[in-house]
Formats: structure tokens, C-alpha cells, sequence
């Protein structure tokens, strides 16, 4: 018979033992700790087990089919988070021993023993029960906790796979782009020289007006292919600067010259300043050229007509070390949430209706590369870039440059050039 003194939200214990008068006594014991199981046999024992929420289990060695030891060997196999306790009364230790040693067991007491040692027992019993437990869900949580995180790592892995893939695709498909284009341009301007050349002068205003309208749209053809190409030797990373003084009033005055032809065409004007402490700067000129450029075409492009543009170039009010660029227009600028976009290669606010082969009408844009560019080399250089723009009131491009970059230190042309700086 086996019997259950129910003390449910405790603990749950289960005695076995063929004495009814020991199962009594350890009942009696622990019914107000708790839920306490008793059983005889074993085959009482294991329907306790499959029944109830069992936590500790504490049985008798000597027993009438099976050996205590064997029993609770069977049940670590069966049952291996039940705590097993062992109590014996006429002593095998050297069994008891192996059973402990062999993981059967977890702790034995011997019989008689005195209650206030056995509850302490049964109660470190529990004690290592529940810190079983605790292991067990904090383990599951962590293993939880890692299998997500590996799950992510494992979508972040492959987005970045496919991310180097798109990336090398894009460049693949630009230089082929680029490159392609050039052959077709250039047998284009081939077919309107010879074209030119064998009617003479007796061209027709039409004729002659189609000409004009085929070389200066492969022109524009070729400016994107170039550029294109341009950016993509840029983004290398062995990409170097020709670093050489460059004397700002006769670098101003050529970049006057080169956007002239547009400023007259918009009748725009372009006021320029320069500092007179700002004399050189040592720097690889064309790179310099190429970003004053695009800031300059930014300019008269998105200014109205009439309107004047200015170019200014001063050491920093902060840093004697470094050079300013500024170039300021009173035109249409920039709405907040396009600003830190238009640094991206190919921003041209995303919108293929802006999109024009247009270098300097009003408005025009066009595949989104020069300010990317004017950023690449001013990084190149150790400098940057900062814009400052309205909406309906123009912008402010500002590019911070070192007058003597760290790079002159190490660069193979800086030598020559570094050492004076004509003054
Ligand atoms: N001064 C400016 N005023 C207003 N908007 C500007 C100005 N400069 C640049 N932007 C905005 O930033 C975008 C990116 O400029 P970016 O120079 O890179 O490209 P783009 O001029 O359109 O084409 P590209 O320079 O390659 O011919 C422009 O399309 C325009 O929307
Ligand atoms: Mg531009």
C-alpha cells in the first residue's frame, strides 16, 4: 500500500521502504515541508513516480525484489533530474560507495539516524534539486538565447555576401558601362568630322545644326563615361595624390576660366575671394580642380538665372592648419531630408525625371556623382566636406583642406614639393 499526505505547492518526496512503521515516522517528520510519497515496493514507487511531480527520492537498500542501489540506478536512466538518496541500516558501504562514485546516488544516511540531521539532509537535498533546475532553464535560455544570435548572425553574413556581391556587380557593370561606351563615342565624333570634312563648307543650316546636336550630346556621353571611370579609379585603394603647391590666385583664376562659358549662358556672375594670408596649398591640383568644378557646376545648376555665385578661400578662423573652400549660391537648396544623402554615389534625389545630361541649365541634374567625388578627394586629402543649405534660400558647400596634408610626409612626390612652399 502507499500512501500520500497531500501538501500540494511543496516540494514532492518519496520514501520507500518495507517497514510501514519507518514510512509512518519519516511521514510524520516531513508532512509540514512536504508533499510526502510513500510506497513498500518498488512497483509502488515507480506509479508514484509516473504520477506525481516527484523531486526527491529516498529509499531503503535492503528491499525485498531489488536493492536500493538497483533501483535507483534504474531510475537516473529513466528519471535523471530526481535527486536519489539512499538510507541503510546494516551496512554494504563498499556497494553504497560505488553507487555514490558511479553517479547512482547522489548522498546515503545510515540508519538510525537522528531527525534533526535527516531533515537538514532531505532539506539539502531539495536545496540541490532546485539548483538543478535553475541550471537546467538558465542553460535552456542561453542555448535559446544563442541559437537566435546565430540565426542573425547567419541572415547578417548573407546580406553582407550579398551586399559585396551587388557592390561588385555595380562596379563590374559600370567599368563595362564606361568602357563600352568610349568605342561607340568615339566613332561618332569619327562619322561627324568626316562628315564636316567632306561636304566642306556647304553644309545645309540643318545639316549643320545636327552636327552640332551629335557631337555635343557624345560629348555629354562621353563627360559621364569619363566620370564614371574617374570614380571607380578613385574608390581604389590604391589610389595616390600628386601632391604639389598649388598658388590659390592662378588655381581661382583657371577655375573662373573653365565655367565661364556657363556662367555667360546663365548670366550668372561669380565673386571670388581670397585671404591674404591664403597663398598655397600643397595638394594634387587636378583632384583640387575636380572638386572646385563640381561644386561650382552645382552651383550655377541650381541658382537662377541672373544670380550671383561666390567662391571663397581663407585659412580656418579655428585651425590656422587648414584651408577653406566655400562656395555659396542663393538658389533653389536643399530640403532637410535629401542633405545626407547627397554625398551617395548616384544621389540625384532618386528621381529619373531630374535626371538630364544638362551641365549647367537651370534645375538640370545629372547622374548624381560629382559632390561623391568633391568628398572622395577631399578625404583623400584629410579634409572634408560640410554643407549648409535652405530650401528656397541656396546652400553652402565648405571644404575644410590640411595646407600641408599628413600624406606629404610619406609621399613619394611630396619630397620635392614639400619642402618650399612658394611664398
Ligand atoms: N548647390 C546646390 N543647390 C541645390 N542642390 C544641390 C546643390 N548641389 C547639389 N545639390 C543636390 O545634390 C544632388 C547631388 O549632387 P551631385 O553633384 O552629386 O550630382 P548631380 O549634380 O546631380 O550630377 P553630376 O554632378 O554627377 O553631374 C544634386 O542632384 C542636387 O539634388
Ligand atoms: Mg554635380
Amino acid at each position: 500500500m502507499y500512501s500520500v499526505t497531500n501538501t500540494s505547492s511543496k516540494g514532492t518526496f518519496l520514501v520507500i521502504d518495507d517497514e510501514p512503521d519507518i514510512l509512518d515516522a519519516i511521514a510524520r517528520l516531513f508532512r509540514k515541508d512536504y508533499e510526502v510519497l510513500t510506497a513498500q515496493t518498488v512497483a509502488e514507487a515507480w506509479e508514484l513516480i509516473e504520477s506525481h511531480n516527484v523531486e526527491v527520492v529516498m529509499t531503503d537498500q535492503r528491499m525485498p525484489k531489488m536493492s536500493g542501489i538497483e533501483f535507483l540506478a534504474e531510475l537516473r536512466k529513466t528519471h535523471p533530474h530526481i535527486v536519489r538518496v539512499l538510507f541503510t541500516g546494516y551496512s554494504n558501504i563498499s556497494d553504497v560507495i560505488d553507487a555514490i562514485n558511479e553517479g547512482h546516488v547522489y548522498r546515503y544516511i545510515s540508519k538510525p539516524w537522528k531527525p534533526v540531521e535527516l531533515r537538514l539532509f532531505v532539506a539539502q537535498a531539495f536545496e540541490f534539486y532546485r539548483s538543478l533546475r535553475e541550471r537546467d532553464e538558465l542553460l535552456k535560455q542561453l542555448r535559446l538565447a544563442n541559437d537566435l544570435l546565430e540565426q542573425q548572425n547567419a541572415l547578417l553574413s548573407a546580406a553582407n555576401a550579398e551586399l559585396k556581391m551587388l557592390d561588385r556587380v555595380k562596379n563590374v557593370f559600370m567599368e563595362v558601362v564606361s568602357h563600352e561606351l568610349n568605342t561607340p563615342i568615339a566613332i561618332v565624333f569619327g562619322y561627324t568630322f568626316l562628315l564636316r570634312k567632306e561636304l566642306n563648307d556647304n553644309l545645309s543650316s540643318v545639316a549643320s545644326k545636327a552636327l552640332a546636336g551629335i557631337d555635343s550630346s557624345a560629348v555629354r556621353l562621353k563627360n559621364i563615361s569619363n566620370r564614371i571611370f574617374k570614380m571607380l579609379a578613385e574608390e581604389s585603394p590604391s589610389a595616390t595624390l600628386d601632391l604639389e603647391w598649388v598658388d590659390l590666385r592662378k588655381f581661382v583664376s583657371s577655375l573662373h576660366d573653365q565655367i565661364d562659358p556657363f556662367l555667360q549662358k546663365r548670366n550668372q556672375t561669380l565673386e571670388t575671394t581670397i585671404a591674404a594670408e591664403a597663398r598655397s596649398i600643397l595638394a594634387d591640383e587636378d583632384k583640387l580642380n575636380d572638386m572646385c568644378l563640381n561644386l561650382l557646376m552645382n552651383a550655377i545648376k541650381f541658382s537662377y538665372d541672373d544670380q550671383a555665385i561666390s567662391l571663397e578661400i581663407a585659412p580656418d578662423k579655428d585651425d590656422q592648419e587648414l584651408l577653406t573652400i566655400t562656395v555659396r549660391d542663393n538658389g533653389i537648396g536643399i530640403p532637410d531630408e535629401d542633405i545626407a544623402q547627397i554625398f551617395d554615389v548616384f544621389f540625384s534625389t532618386f528621381n529619373s525625371g531630374h535626371h538630364s545630361s544638362g551641365q549647367f541649365e537651370f534645375g538640370k541634374r545629372g547622374i548624381g556623382l560629382g559632390l561623391s567625388v568633391a568628398k572622395r578627394f577631399a578625404e583623400m586629402h584629410g579634409g572634408y566636406i560640410k554643407v549648409d543649405s535652405q530650401e528656397g534660400r541656396g546652400s553652402l558647400f565648405t571644404v575644410y583642406l590640411p595646407i600641408q596634408p599628413d600624406s606629404a610626409i610619406t609621399s613619394p612626390h611630396a619630397d620635392t614639393h614639400a619642402q618650399h612652399a612658394p611664398h
